[in-house]
């Protein structure tokens, strides 16, 4: 039997995250370094910083099995393409919030600029039987680029985000272009089915194609192209959180909190500051909780994290503004000279900190409005002492509840259904506590990180086989 060789993977994402102190806020950073890790390869992206004029080549940094591949980017098309198009357009229509929506196409043709400059960066650095797998919708439209470059090797394709309906993504004036630009990849991989099913019917309804072929139901056919459109739910390190989390008990930053809990249970979030996460409804639900439920005072203590994130975009400005007015005011009114209900944390935190602070929290409370998975959920069941568990308080509109279904459900626009959520997740018993909580790690452990990126890699060198070097021909053939 001849030796079998692994392709070298080369992972593109906006932005390339080289581990900083295990400080991380992003499930795309947290589930990339998880997945390269084990297998290693290439990881080229923006490195952070900009430059005036043309970017440099790529600078790259070997550490362990990963060679970190990082630009500049031209810093006026950098912020039309990072805070115009990608946070101020694509971003809000992806998480159904179109009240945060906003074009204009000068973003638009920078995002595609932008775009050329990955694909031309990138050239360099390929080799000819790379697997080249592109993350998230900053990057919609690489694959296109890449094949325009005569590139040939197998494309993939994982979005982190929900991918909108039909009658949201219209919203959207260059909504045809970037279906026809997904179609160039070979494999696209979506967070859930309900997200693959709206991406096929928006290419259906555009006339693109979106047929099944033959018996596979992942195999399509669209723009004379065959392309795989799968599920890969993105998973987490299990045991890695859970060791995390067991011998945090020794970290001076997790004593000191347990000491000023004074055996008061905690409620704890953990996300980026971002309007999509329903932190000032989540707040309220908070308040609401503690109206309706007065033995609730004096005792729950709710820790939200937030770190800031895309603060060049107005709408993240403002959100930090109106949660800082809603601590004030919901401490203010409820406070006691021994008790404050909320703390609130504009910081990031090390991991293995973090888990230690998931595994004091009796409820786990993940509330976003839309969310294409959210990976903090997983991190909490994971972090969970499985004898003794807390209790995940979970959002039915995350991509995380299609799999936690033993987490206590909420609808995060309905402040009282929320408030009901804690208390029953505040007052369950231990029995009911450790059986949904053994439910939550076997799915964990099902589909976790490995078996994420072992799936999508695989179904990457099935496109090889299944497309051949006919992928350069067809790739120019509707052009
Ligand atoms: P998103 O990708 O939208 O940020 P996720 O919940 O999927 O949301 O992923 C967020 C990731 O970032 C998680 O792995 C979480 O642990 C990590 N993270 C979030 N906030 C912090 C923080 N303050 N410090 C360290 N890591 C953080
Ligand atoms: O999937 C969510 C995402 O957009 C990822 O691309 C990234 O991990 C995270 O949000 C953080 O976003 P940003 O890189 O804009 O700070």
């Amino acid at each position: 039997m001849g030796k079998s060789v692994l392709s070298r993977i080369v992972v593109v994402s906006n932005r390339v995250a080289e581990p900083k102190a295990g400080k991380s806020a992003g499930g795309l950073t947290v589930g990339v370094m998880g997945a390269l890790k084990q297998q290693g390869g290439i990881w080229f992206g923006w490195g952070g910083t900009t430059c005036t004029g043309e970017a440099k080549d790529a600078e790259l940094k070997r550490r362990g099995k990963i060679t970190f591949a990082t630009i500049e980017l031209n810093e006026t098309d950098f912020d039309a393409y990072y805070n115009g198009f990608s946070n101020g357009s694509l971003w809000p229509l992806a998480h159904y919030l179109l009240g945060f929506f906003s074009y204009d196409r000068s973003q638009y043709e920078a995002w595609r600029r932008v775009n050329t400059t990955f694909a031309r960066k990138l050239l360099p650095l390929l080799e000819p039987d790379d697997l080249i797998w592109v993350h998230d919708y900053h990057l919609f439209p690489l694959a296109e680029e890449l094949r325009r470059a005569g590139v040939t090797n197998p494309i993939g394709f994982f979005l982190h985000v929900p991918f909108p309906g039909i009658a949201v993504l219209q919203a959207l004036p260059p909504w045809r272009q970037i279906l026809q630009s997904l179609c160039m990849y070979d494999v696209i991989g979506f967070q859930t089915e309900q997200d693959r099913e709206d991406f096929l019917e928006c290419l259906r309804f555009a006339g693109l194609g979106g047929d099944r072929r033959g018996n596979d139901s992942g195999r399509i056919e669209a723009i004379q192209r065959r392309l795989t459109v799968d599920v890969f739910p993105i998973g987490i390190d299990v045991d890695e959180c859970a060791q995390q989390a067991q011998e945090s008990a020794r970290l001076a930053s997790v004593q000191r909190l347990e000491r000023a809990l004074m055996g008061r249970p905690l409620i704890m979030g953990v996300d980026r500051l971002d309007y999509s996460k329903g932190l000032p409804d989540r707040f309220r639900a908070f308040d609401q909780l503690l109206s309706d439920y007065p033995s609730s005072r004096g005792q729950l203590v709710y820790m939200q994290i937030a770190p800031p994130t895309r603060a060049g975009v107005r709408a993240y400005q403002d959100i930090r503004e109106e949660l800082e007015q809603l601590t004030g005011n919901i401490n203010g009114r409820f406070a006691e000279p021994e008790w404050v209900p909320i703390r609130y944390l504009n910081r990031g935190f090390a991991r293995p900190t973090l888990m230690g602070f998931l595994r004091l929290a009796r409820i786990g409370f993940v509330t976003p409005l839309r969310d294409g998975m959210n990976l903090v959920a997983k991190e909490y069941v994971a972090a969970q002492d499985p004898a003794d568990p807390g209790v995940l308080v979970l959002s039915q509109l995350a991509g995380a509840a299609r799999e936690l279904t033993s987490a206590v459900m909420v609808n995060p626009y309905d402040g009282r259904g929320v408030a009901e959520g804690l208390q029953t997740a505040a007052s369950m018993a231990r029995e009911e506590r450790v059986e949904r909580h053994t439910d939550m790690l076997a799915v964990l452990r099902k589909n976790d990180i490995n078996v994420w990126r072992q799936r999508f890699v695989e179904a990457l060198e099935n496109s090889r086989q299944a497309t051949g070097a006919g992928a350069r021909e067809s790739a120019y053939g509707d052009r």
